[in-house]
């Protein structure tokens, strides 16, 4: 069994980590932490009492090191990067599931905060396996994609071969609450969002940065990215409505088919993909539409899984010659 830690083990995608690992036959969680420790898994997360016992430690790098070859980091922007650093230095594998070694650095300074780890960022490695599996294979710092960034680019990038010259795309997001974290703000307050739905930093949002930068990485196109995200009142999902121009025509089903066929976690569906059929699952569902040269494609996944924690357990898998799939949550949470 590969050792590995589990630091921000309080938070949503903590805890998912938590459950996907305890089923793994490969990892064993040996470490797990937050910021001010003193507790143990069971009563920071009653849904794991009489399953998971361990103790829990106040964050530290060097006792990582002592007991993990491999940490997840389930933390907020900055403080990932921190660790990480640390982490690095001691021989510790990381996968971030936070912005921190998602983006070049100019990127990331435009809309995050300086940079604390410039001399690790050139060797991350963006945890997207469909598009970057053998890159991950051979990495020991995974950026594992944001939640939006997954479900978009999954859905988006086979089509741009097809993209008609200087046509936007425009996409049309939508998250369940979780994806905001466990703190509680004015928008996710139950009575804000019970029974409401609203946009969030329309076309400012720091994904369409991630979303622009990545097919900019895998194609000459670059074509304009208008990403608007919306807060939806379920507690985990996402729904991605994608819009473009084609130059021509096409048979989305086809190119979407080519595309994934041999992909054990996208699923290519007849009819529009809802939230429901991929929650508590590591799957992508896709579907999509053309009419004359107006493409439209929809996308699904669990914001906390295939959005964060069962991808950042899909790129240890790949970080230690695993196949890719082991352990990851196949069976959704219907009805
Ligand atoms: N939620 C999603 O759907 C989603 C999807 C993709 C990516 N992400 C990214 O994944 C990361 C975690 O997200 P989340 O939703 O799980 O956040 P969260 O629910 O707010 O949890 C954050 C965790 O970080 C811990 N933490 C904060 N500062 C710390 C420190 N200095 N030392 C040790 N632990 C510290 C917190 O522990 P305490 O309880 O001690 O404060 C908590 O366990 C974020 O970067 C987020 O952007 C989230």
């Amino acid at each position: 069994m590969i050792p590995v830690a589990v630091i921000g083990a309080s938070g949503y995608t903590g805890l998912e980590l938590l459950k996907i690992l305890h089923n793994h036959p490969e990892f064993q969680v040996v470490y797990v932490a937050t910021s001010e420790g003193e507790s143990r898994v069971e009563a920071l997360h009653p849904s794991l009492k009489k399953v998971v016992s361990l103790p829990v430690e106040r964050a530290d790098a060097r006792a990582v090191a002592d007991v993990a070859q491999l940490a997840f980091l389930a933390l907020p922007h900055k403080t990932a990067m921190g660790f990480a650093r640390e982490l690095l230095e001691r021989g510790v594998k990381v996968v971030d599931l936070s912005a921190d070694y998602r983006l070049k650095l100019e990127t990331y300074e435009a809309h995050y905060c300086p940079h604390e780890d410039k001399a690790h960022l050139p060797e991350a490695v963006y945890g997207l396996p469909e598009y970057y599996r053998e890159k991950i294979k051979k990495a020991r710092l995974v950026a594992n994609p944001g939640c939006y960034p997954t479900a978009s680019l999954l859905g988006l990038l086979p089509f741009i071969p097809y993209i008609k010259e200087e046509s936007p795309i425009f996409i049309d997001a939508k998250s369940g609450v979780s994806g905001a974290g466990k703190k509680l703000s004015a928008t996710t307050h139950f009575v804000t969002i019970n029974e409401n739905i609203f946009a969030y930093n329309p076309l400012k949002h720091r994904h369409g940065p991630e979303i622009s930068e990545k097919i900019d990485d895998l194609f000459v196109v670059k074509p304009a990215v208008h990403f608007v995200p919306h807060l939806l009142p379920v507690t985990r999902g996402m729904l991605c409505s994608i819009y473009m121009e084609l130059e021509k025509t096409v048979d989305p089903f086809e190119i979407l088919r080519d595309r994934y066929g041999d992909e054990p976690f996208v699923r290519v569906r007849e009819t529009p993909v809802d939230i429901k059929s991929v929650a508590g699952t590591h799957f992508c569902d896709l579907y999509a539409r053309c009419e004359g040269t107006g493409l439209f494609i929809s996308s699904a996944i669990d914001n906390l899984l295939r959005g964060a924690s069962s991808q950042a357990v899909a790129n240890a898998n790949l970080l230690y010659g695993f196949d890719e799939g082991l352990g990851l949550p196949d069976l959704a949470y219907v009805p």
